[in-house]
């Protein structure tokens, strides 16, 4: 299966308003659209995968009037799919932040970024007069661009996670419903107030249907964003990313906070959600990170494991004390020796931080931890004598 390009039909852009206008056509803002949005069955695409007409519909029947929040910060380091998307055609991206505004009634519309604050500023003076816009640059890091965060800046908060009983969408901040969706999300909604629901379940699966921009790094031939059909295998992403450049013993999907697949089993898996929670593994933010046989995983997920730790908002237990202590005892591992102790202390951090943040950032690092020691269990027994004698600092970025 090769590449379908929806949302990155204009590459290499930048596309102008009226280009991208041109080669999309116009959006019907009409009175059926949430039915058609809910019929074409959009799910977020920031890792959730929440379905989009149901936060919407949230938003428009809650108190208050509510605020779009167009999240375009792509705070997860394996991830440059968002970052793509807005250098090829970043008024897709804001016509979805206004459709979503007529669909709920919003009065305004929010666009959070890290680093694509001028791109996004020189797009937004080129659009007509439409629901009023502004840009909210997020402070670095990993749990700045989380979605309670996202509205803590928003709101001249602290911009970091806010622990919170209720979603955002029923009622958040200044009381007011807060819909926070992902930049491609919302570009996938700028193309179904266009194309229909018939359009966009033209190719995907049933219960999934449409496109996914898919990040594939690592062991490849050409590291590249692939915009494919949900549903892909897995092995097909990685053709389009012009192949395996060495033998693959496992891959990492979802992100950093993601999960190790062996390669048997992922380079078949199904590029879903339904696909990769049958695989043991999770969609995130479709990011597919391969490991050639030569590198150590438990190398590569001790640094991932370290910057998640570093990342950590230390609000909560978990983050003040859990992930240091995970990310220590990985190091521990990960440099060889006497391994019984730090596989004993790993699992006990598993379970005392699971579940237990008040945002996701711990669970997904116990997620990953948990999968390299069920992947990586050779590598375990290797290390207990002495270490395995390879790295991979090569195959995965880690920012420092
Ligand atoms: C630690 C952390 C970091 C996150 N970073 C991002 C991000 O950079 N971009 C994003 O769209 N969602 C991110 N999310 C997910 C958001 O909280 C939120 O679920 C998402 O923006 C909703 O959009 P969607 O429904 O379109 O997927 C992050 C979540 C966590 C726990
Ligand atoms: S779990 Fe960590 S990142 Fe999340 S709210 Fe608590 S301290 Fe912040």
């Amino acid at each position: 299966m090769s590449q379908v390009r929806r949302l990155l039909a204009g590459a290499p852009g930048p596309l102008s308003y009226t280009d991208s206008q041109a080669l999309h056509g116009p959006m019907r803002l009409s009175a059926d659209l949430h039915g058609v949005v809910e019929h074409a069955g959009l799910r977020g695409r920031g890792g959730g995968g929440f379905p989009l007409a149901r936060k919407l519909a949230s938003a428009r029947d809650a108190k208050g009037r509510p605020v779009v929040v167009v999240n375009a910060a792509e705070g997860e380091p394996a991830s440059s799919k968002d970052r793509t998307l807005l250098s090829v055609d970043p008024h897709l991206v804001l016509d979805g932040g206004q459709a979503a505004a007529f669909l709920t009634g919003a009065t305004q519309v929010v666009v959070a970024a890290h680093d694509d604050v001028d791109r996004l500023r020189t797009a937004l003076g080129k659009r007509p007069r439409e629901v009023p816009t502004r840009i909210v640059q997020l402070a670095p890091g990993y749990v700045t661009s989380e979605a309670s965060a996202v509205v803590s800046a928003a709101t001249a908060g602290l911009g970091l996670p806010v622990s919170r009983t209720r979603p955002l969408a029923q009622g958040g901040p200044g009381r007011r419903p807060w819909v926070v969706c992902n930049a491609e999300t919302l570009a996938g909604l700028a193309l179904v107030a266009r194309h229909g629901a018939h359009w966009h379940r033209q190719v995907g699966t049933d219960d999934e249907p449409g496109t996914l921009l898919l990040t594939v790094s690592g062991g490849v031939r050409r590291p590249q964003v692939v915009e494919v059909p949900v549903g892909t295998p897995l092995r097909d992403a990685v053709r389009c990313a012009g192949g395996l450049r060495a033998p693959a013993q496992a891959v990492l999907v979802g992100g950093f906070a993601g999960r190790w697949l062996p390669a048997a089993t992922g380079l078949d898996a199904a590029l879903s959600h339904a696909g990769m929670r049958t695989a043991g593994g999770t969609l995130g933010a479709g990011v597919v990170v391969v490991l050639p046989a030569e590198a150590c995983g438990l190398a590569v997920t001790a640094r991932i494991m370290a910057y998640l730790a570093a990342q950590g908002a230390r609000q909560c237990g978990p983050c003040l004390n859990g992930l240091p202590a995970l990310a220590a005892s990985l190091t521990e591992l990960a440099a060889g020796g006497s391994v019984a102790g730090a596989v004993q202390r790993l699992e006990r951090w598993c379970g005392l931080v699971d579940g237990r943040g008040a945002c996701a950032h711990p669970d997904g690092a116990v997620a990953l931890v948990r999968s390299a020691m069920t992947v990586f269990a050779d590598d375990v027994r290797a290390h207990g004598t002495g270490g395995c004698g390879r790295d991979g600092a090569e195959v995965v970025a880690v920012p420092a």
